[in-house]
C-alpha cells in the first residue's frame, strides 16, 4: 500500500482547523476515550500526531504513534522536537506492524476505512488484538458505513465532500475532498459494511462492539447554533467505535 498522505500531509494538517474537527470529531472522540490517565496507548494511523499529542496531554502514561506515511511521521516528529511530550513515532503499515507491545488502549482515528477488503480489515484488527492487553480497549472514530449516499452532499457546508460512483458495495471507493483556503485535496476511503466490521472485530478477538453516535460540544452549539450542525447530526458522516479485548 502506498502512503498517499505523503502527497498532502500539510493540507491534511490544515484541515484539522475545520470547526467540525474540534466541535464534533474531537468532542466525541475525547468523550469515548474517557479517563486515560496512567494508560499505555498505541495510536494507529496517527498522521501528524494531532490527536496523539492531545492523548498524551490527557495524562496517558506512554503513547506510541504509528503511520504508513513517512511525511506525516516527519511532521509529527518535528512537533515532538519543538514541544517534547515523549511520544514515540514509528513508520509502518498497520497490517504489517506485528506485535510491538502490550497496551491498555489502542486508538485509531480513520484507519479502518482504508481497508479495501474484509481480509485487510481483519489484518488491521489482528494487529490491534495482538497489541492489546487482555481486557484492553479499542476506540476509533471512522467514516460511518451507514451514512446513506443520498445524504453525502450535506457534508459540503462543513468543508468537505464525499462521493461514490454507484450504490454502497463492499470495497467501493468513497472519495473525500477537503477544501479550505483555496487548497483542495482528495483521497479515497473504502466502504465495508458494519456487518463486515463486526465479523472482523470478533474474528480477531475484539468483543463487546459498540457503535457510538457523534455529538456536538456545548461550545460548538453556542458558536454556530443547532441549525448549522443539524445535518451532521441527522446524517452522521462519521461514527465512533469501541471494542474490548
Ligand atoms: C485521515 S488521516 C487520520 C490521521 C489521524 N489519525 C487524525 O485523525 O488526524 C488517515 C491516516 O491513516 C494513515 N494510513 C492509512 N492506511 C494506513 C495503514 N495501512 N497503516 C498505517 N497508516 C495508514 C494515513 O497515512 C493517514 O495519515
Amino acid at each position: 500500500m502506498t502512503a498517499i498522505y505523503d502527497k498532502f500531509a500539510k493540507q491534511y494538517q490544515a484541515s484539522k482547523r475545520l470547526p467540525f474537527r474540534e466541535y464534533i470529531e474531537w468532542y466525541s472522540y475525547n468523550k469515548l476515550l474517557g479517563d486515560i490517565s496512567q494508560k499505555s496507548v498505541l495510536d494507529l494511523a496517527c498522521g501528524e500526531g494531532f490527536y496523539t499529542r492531545r492523548i498524551k496531554q490527557k495524562t496517558a502514561e506512554t503513547v506510541v504513534g504509528v503511520d504508513i506515511s513517512e511525511k506525516m511521521i516527519r511532521l509529527a516528529k518535528q512537533q515532538e522536537e519543538n514541544h517534547p511530550l515523549e511520544i514515540d513515532y514509528v513508520v509502518s503499515d498497520v497490517m504489517q506492524l506485528g506485535k510491538i507491545g502490550s497496551f491498555d488502549l489502542i486508538v485509531a482515528s480513520y484507519l479502518l476505512n482504508y481497508a479495501q477488503t474484509k481480509e485487510q480489515l481483519l489484518k488491521m484488527c489482528q494487529t490491534i488484538s495482538a497489541n492489546l492487553k487482555p481486557g484492553g480497549r479499542f476506540v476509533s472514530i471512522n467514516n460511518n458505513p451507514d451514512q446513506p449516499p443520498e445524504s453525502f452532499p450535506v457534508c459540503e457546508k462543513y468543508g468537505f465532500t464525499k462521493r461514490i460512483s454507484g450504490p454502497l458495495k463492499e470495497g467501493e471507493a468513497i472519495t473525500y475532498e477537503f477544501f479550505r483556503g483555496g487548497q483542495k485535496f482528495h483521497f479515497d476511503n473504502y466502504y465495508l459494511s458494519t456487518k463486515t466490521h463486526e465479523w472482523a472485530f470478533k474474528r480477531a478477538g475484539l468483543n463487546l462492539i459498540r457503535w457510538h453516535k457523534i455529538e456536538v460540544s456545548p461550545d460548538g452549539l453556542k458558536i454556530f447554533g443547532q441549525e448549522f450542525w443539524q445535518d451532521f447530526i441527522d446524517y452522521e458522516p462519521i461514527v465512533g467505535i469501541e471494542c474490548l479485548h
